[in-house]
């Protein structure tokens, strides 16, 4: 499964990618909002710092628009995936991006229905955001396996983005499913490899070699 980052913010992108596991990044309007800087500017920094897909997301709501604001973000960089809502007029969009080759990431996506229509109108990602479903009590991850199992049975080739990550279990079950991607914030990401008995057991170690020191500088 491949890790992107949920962020905008560069200091988290930088310091992810240093850790060398990370394939791409999503944005979204919110993202971008909070670190209060020129979104192209901030979206060209982006693409500088990470070797892979970078969604950028409209804000048009008719497909028109969306379409011309597509043309003018992928010129940010060749790592720009369009994000585009899953509503009627992104399904057009989409069909006409399709067509122009720009890849697009079809995001909002709280149905397998809305799954299914994005990946016939040629998205290349659809993002399933679970923890908004869980917050009102339906399950986000039975979404994911549903459209797994709906694209697994046509060998539909969009790839699911498993987004509104909120924790690591969030994260192993995505992986479980067989999600091709998550998506996940920075906080979340680093709690990735944190294990009490790991940290324990190099405590342990580091105080036996200290000893094994003292004895042997006597
Ligand atoms: O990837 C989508 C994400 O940014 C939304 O997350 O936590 O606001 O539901 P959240």
């Amino acid at each position: 499964m491949k890790l992107f980052i949920d962020t905008a913010s560069l200091e988290d992108i930088k310091t992810a990618n240093s850790f060398g596991v990370l394939d791409g990044v999503t944005t979204n309007p919110t993202l971008l909002s909070r670190e209060q800087a020129d979104p192209v500017a901030q979206l060209k920094n982006i693409c500088q710092i990470v070797n892979g897909p970078v969604s950028a997301e409209v804000t048009s709501l008719e497909a028109r628009g969306m379409v011309a604001e597509a043309k003018r973000l992928v010129k940010i960089s060749p790592n720009i995936v369009i994000k585009i809502p899953c509503t009627v007029e992104g399904l057009k969009a989409t069909k006409g991006l399709t067509s122009l080759g720009v890849r697009t990431n079809l995001t909002l996506c709280f149905s397998s229905s809305q799954a299914l229509l994005v990946a016939k109108a040629g998205a290349t990602y659809v993002s399933p955001f679970v923890g908004r479903l869980d917050d009102i009590s339906a399950e986000g991850m039975a979404l994911v396996s549903d459209i797994k199992l709906i694209y697994d049975n046509y060998g539909i080739s969009t790839q699911i983005i498993v987004a509104s990550i909120r924790h690591p279990i969030h994260f192993l079950e995505a992986a479980r499913v067989g999600a091709d991607i998550a998506t996940v914030p920075f906080y979340v990401i680093e709690k990735l490899m944190r294990h009490p008995l790991t940290e324990a057991g190099i405590k342990k170690f580091m105080d036996d070699w200290k000893k094994l020191k003292k004895i042997l500088d006597k």
